[in-house]
């Protein structure tokens, strides 16, 4: 069979990835939910190696929103158990990848231990360059854009910027992960077709891909089909088709 997804389509730079679906994996088969979030830490695994092979540079997993805390507090022990687990099992053969882990969010929510762990993964992996792993947990797109509204306020308040001088490039230097490119391509599996709180500034010209798939069943083939279709997208960023056209010609 011929590759789906040959090296010449554009590829994206960051895919964003919003995992949907656990939950109603683990009903169908009549098991606990917290079983389709196990099934879900396969998924992510089979994921990070298939970006990374086809080469990505960066990959962000929603791990954890903000709004997630609102679920049963067993559900979120379990969540938080399994994230902690899985950076304790993996971080060492990600990091032999050459894989950075990155962690965004308000981490000091989190209980102690985890968030050693978090700090412990992205000193070992920091320098690796061959993609990044960005894990969104405790993360809101709202919350994000606060907390560079409130360190640019401190940075007016003591003396060393100006508000004229906040421009979107300065406002975007202060977001979480602000040294990453932005998402080329957004993936939300599970049917749903939202955006539910995730990267909201930094998703503005990202193309949307929404999949049906339940996130325990994301494979390989889901990933090359929606990377294949964003090879299709013209992505113009406010200019015209015409314009492109001239621009690919002329360079
Ligand atoms: C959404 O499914 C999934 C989550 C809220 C958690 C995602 C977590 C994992 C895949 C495991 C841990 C991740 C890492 C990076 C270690 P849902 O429960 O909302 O599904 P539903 O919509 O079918 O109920």
């Amino acid at each position: 069979m011929s590759d789906p997804h040959p090296q010449t389509a554009p590829l994206p730079r960051h895919v964003a990835i919003i995992m949907d679906g656990n939950g109603r994996w683990a009903r169908r088969r009549k098991l606990p939910r917290t079983a389709g979030h196990q099934a879900g830490v396969a998924a992510v695994r089979r994921t990070v190696e298939h970006c990374a092979k086809r080469g990505i540079e960066v990959l962000t997993l929603f791990a954890f929103s903000s709004e997630n805390w609102r679920r049963p507090p067993e559900e979120v022990a379990v969540l938080m158990r399994l994230f902690q687990l899985t950076l304790e099992r993996e971080t060492a053969k990600l990091h032999e990848n050459g894989i950075r882990i990155r962690v965004i969010g308000d981490r000091c929510a989190f209980p102690p231990e985890l968030q050693h762990r978090i700090l412990e993964a992205e000193r070992l992996t920091f320098a690796n360059r061959r993609m990044t792993l960005v894990i969104a947990a405790n993360y809101g797109g709202r919350w994000d854009i606060v907390q560079a509204a409130r360190a640019l306020a401190r940075r007016v308040e003591q003396g060393e910027l100006k508000s004229q001088d906040i421009d979107e490039t300065l406002f975007a230097a202060h977001l979480a992960g602000a040294e990453l490119p932005e998402p080329d391509l957004f993936i939300r599996t599970g049917g749903e077709v939202r955006i539910s709180n995730f990267l909201l500034w930094q998703l503005a010209y990202t193309e949307l891909y929404f999949s049906e798939v339940l996130w325990p069943d994301f494979d390989a083939a889901e990933l090359d089909r929606a990377l294949a279709e964003y090879a299709r997208r013209e992505r113009r960023f406010g200019h015209t088709s015409e314009q492109l056209e001239l621009k690919k010609s002329y360079g």
